[in-house]
């Protein structure tokens, strides 16, 4: 058995494989923000990644390695092992306790007429993602060396900590949650035990992360409401049945030159210049998101043709770039939203399009390289989600554009660290955005460049590799 000092656990790993229809596997880098900061972070070391096979191909991967150690996974990466949990307690833990009850309560997105029910569905799909956590405490029980760091990632795997704890107490253990955590009186939707549950499943680490003081914050309090644990909110420790986690702060930010780098190149210039082609010198607002229900895509472009409806001055002057790319289509809410998405874009084409002007470019496929062509070329842009743990399309927009003006969601993580340079709006205040967005337009050229460079300090404080040694240095 190899053991190693550092290891990782995430739902979602650094490679992904695609089966061809005559059974070749292809790899590709792993998809999302939690994903490329870390890879960024462990590449070349001998850090252990353990992860989901999340789709056929994964599981042939898998299958096809000894142990599911896909060592030579890539020189992106260091080792990984990916597991091959059986898929209907797979699609229970992701798709319906992960994505579809924790995400939820998190990002406060129940319509709750109607939802959540816990009912025996309910109960089945939580013993799933019992076990789906439990494979990831097995797996990392059998790997680490005695005294290793273990860091698990996300809401995915809240039970995690306490499991491994249980099997390997030599272990420094850490939880990191990329995501909000809801106010107690939010997160009490959840049934008593299940709540309880989550909560005991992350102390059982060490050291529990999060992106901000607010989230850090609202789990104390779901620590203290639901648990009766005892909190030192000036000390950030949370003592639970003999046992003191800490609590951190780490709020995430980018690699600026990294990421400078990678927009000078050419595939970048190339959708430069096709965008220039198409948009002229109009002045451009751009948004950039994954498709997700708490991205606040509807609202945003609801705002965008009240902006229209209310300044005539701005036709043809204007043009908004929406790329909203697609996440999770195995959930019908996702499928709905996109469709939303694309209603509302089209309502604006047909209410103001003319023979020379398109408004609004919608583009719902994944293309990196022209995500950062937009930035480039941003007059505005747009980051309003209904809430989200940090985001890093906020902190990326200006590295990239030296007079870009951020209209930013006072409930965006980022917020924090950026809100007195933005502008900010509350995310479902449509008139607010459609405001926000006028002004963020008219905002001089001077103060635009002044703000750019505190937004460039902020967003480039905690780059990926020391946000993951603050980490470990945490852990002691
Ligand atoms: C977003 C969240 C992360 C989460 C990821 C999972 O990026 O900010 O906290 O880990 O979604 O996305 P996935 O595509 O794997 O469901």
């Amino acid at each position: 058995m190899r053991a190693h000092s550092v290891l990782i656990a995430s739902n979602r790993g650094p490679v992904a494989f695609t089966l061809s229809d005559n059974g070749a596997l292809t790899m590709r880098r792993g998809g999302g923000g939690l994903v490329s900061g870390l890879s960024e972070v462990v590449r070349g070391t001998d850090v252990l990644w353990v992860c989901a096979a999340l789709s056929d191909g994964d599981r042939g991967a898998v299958r096809q390695a000894p142990g599911g150690r896909l060592d030579q996974a890539g020189n992106d990466t260091g080792p990984v092992r990916m597991l091959d949990i059986p898929p209907p307690i797979f699609h229970r833990a992701y798709n319906a306790v992960a994505n579809s009850t924790l995400w939820f309560v998190n990002h406060l997105l129940y319509n709750t007429p109607t939802a959540p029910q816990f009912d025996t569905r309910f109960r089945r799909e939580w013993e799933s993602y019992r076990e789906y956590n439990g494979a990831f405490a097995l797996a990392l029980a059998e790997e680490a060396a005695h005294d290793a760091k273990v860091m698990v990632q996300d809401y995915h795997l809240t039970l995690t900590p306490a499991m491994l704890r249980v099997e390997r107490p030599d272990l420094r253990i850490s939880h990191f949650s990329h995501t909000p955590w809801a106010p107690p009186e939010y997160f009490s939707l959840l049934p008593d035990d299940v709540a309880a549950e989550v909560l005991s499943g992350v102390l059982g680490a060490d050291h529990a992360g999060f992106l901000t003081a607010r989230w850090a914050g609202a789990f104390m309090d779901c620590c203290e409401a639901f648990l009766g644990a005892r909190i030192d909110r000036a000390a950030r420790t949370v003592t639970h049945e003999g046992r003191t986690t800490r609590i951190g702060v780490h709020a995430l930010g980018v690699n600026g030159a990294g990421l400078r780098a990678r927009a000078a190149e050419p595939d970048v210039e190339s959708h430069m210049t096709a965008i220039r082609d198409l948009v002229g010198d109009r002045r451009l607002i751009v948004r950039i998101d994954r498709t997700e229900l708490s991205k606040n895509i509807v609202r945003g472009l609801a705002a965008y043709r009240e902006f229209l409806g209310r300044h005539p001055e701005w036709h043809g002057k204007v043009v908004h770039l929406a790329f909203a790319y697609p996440s999770r289509h195995d959930l019908p809410e996702y499928r709905e939203y996109t469709a939303a998405v694309q209603r509302c874009a089209k309502e604006i084409e047909d209410e103001f399009a003319t023979d020379d002007w398109d408004p609004l470019i919608l583009n719902v496929h994944d293309d990196y390289a022209r995500s950062l062509a937009a930035y480039r070329l941003a007059d505005v842009l747009l980051v309003n989600p209904i809430r989200d743990g940090m985001n890093l399309v906020a902190k990326e927009g200006p590295i990239l554009s030296e007079r870009c003006a951020l209209v930013l969601s006072r409930e965006a993580g980022a917020a924090a660290e950026l809100g007195p340079d933005s502008l900010l709006v509350n995310p479902y205040d449509v008139s607010g955005t459609a405001t926000a967005l006028h002004e963020a337009l008219i905002l001089p050229e001077e103060e635009r460049i002044k703000r750019g460079v505190r937004l460039r300090e902020a967003a480039t404080a905690m780059p990926p590799h020391r946000w993951f040694e603050d980490q470990l240095a945490a852990l002691g």
